[in-house]
């Protein structure tokens, strides 16, 4: 086991905070620690002193600096996750998009269970409605291994147990031969999702306008001032009468009165109604 000095420490949490404005607290120590123990038996160092040099001298593309950001970025993620807001979704959202199209953002995607359980709901929501639904889905993160995970669609076959087998079988194909532990999103579904990498904390990216943001489980890990800044930013991205998604611990209280909740942990925009 490696140990880190208060100076090793901050100089790691400093960039990170710089880049993706996660805020480590001298707590996680022993997070940093088992999170780059890794990196450092990779790149054959002696420990955390001669990792920060080897940050310090990384090459111009940064390539260790960001293997750093994506150890350090906490990743987990479900299907269905917090199932009442697909729940919220389908009786008090999707009715309101019968006659017009709808953008859906997953803006911390992570490893892509988040936007497969919406999109799986559309299309549930169309089969069981006999209606025609029109949306476009984005799924962002800060990381590109997730994304490319995200991307291929491949999960372990135990973290889809909470998904009904009906929808299992519709949606997914089954690992055959030494892959029967693994599914597969089919590729028509992926095909309908656009990945890409996208920091949160960067004020300049372009995007369309939103009609549902999930942020779920991601503001856990900034400080209030990125909180608020990040908030007012994606108001501007929401059409009015938007909807915003949150994590199951996260609220806007004290941060923005840009948004009311209508639901647990669920927001629209102020002034829309
Ligand atoms: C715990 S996961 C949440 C996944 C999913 N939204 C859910 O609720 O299951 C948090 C994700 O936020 C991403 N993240 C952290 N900081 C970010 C930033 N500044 N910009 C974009 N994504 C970020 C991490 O890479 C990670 O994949």
């Amino acid at each position: 086991m490696y140990s880190i000095s208060d100076r090793e420490f901050k100089y790691i949490s400093g960039e990170l905070y710089k880049y993706a404005k996660i805020n480590l607290t001298l707590k996680k120590r022993s997070l940093v620690i088992s999170r780059l123990s890794k990196r450092i038996r990779k790149l054959n160092l002696s420990g955390f002193e001669e990792y920060v040099d080897y940050l310090k001298n990384d090459d111009p593309d940064r390539i260790e600096f960001y293997r750093m950001v994506d150890a350090l970025s906490t990743n987990y993620s479900l299907f269905f996750r917090e199932s009442y807001h697909f729940d919220y979704m389908v009786e008090s959202i999707l009715p309101a998009y019968e006659h017009k199209s709808m953008n859906i953002w997953s803006a911390a995607s992570s490893t892509g269970q988040e936007i497969y359980s919406i999109l799986i709901t559309l299309l549930e929501y169309e089969k069981q409605t006999g209606r025609h639904l029109s949306y476009r889905l984005l799924a962002s993160d800060i990381s590109t291994d997730v994304l490319k995970y995200a991307a291929r669609g491949i999960y372990p076959k135990k973290d889809t147990d909470k998904i009904d087998p009906k929808m299992l079988s519709e949606y997914f194909l089954k690992g055959r031969d030494t892959k029967t532990n693994l599914v597969k999103v089919k590729k028509d579904l992926i095909r309908k999702i656009t990945f890409f990498r996208l920091n949160l904390s960067d004020k300049t990216y372009q995007l369309p306008k939103m009609d549902i943001i999930f942020l779920r489980n991601v503001i856990i890990y900034f400080d209030r001032q990125t909180k608020t800044e990040l908030i007012e930013r994606l108001y501007d991205y929401l059409n009015p009468g938007g909807h915003l998604f949150l994590g199951h611990s996260e609220s806007l209280a004290g941060i923005s009165d840009k948004f009311y909740p209508v639901g647990k942990t669920i927001y629209r925009r102020v002034g829309d109604d």
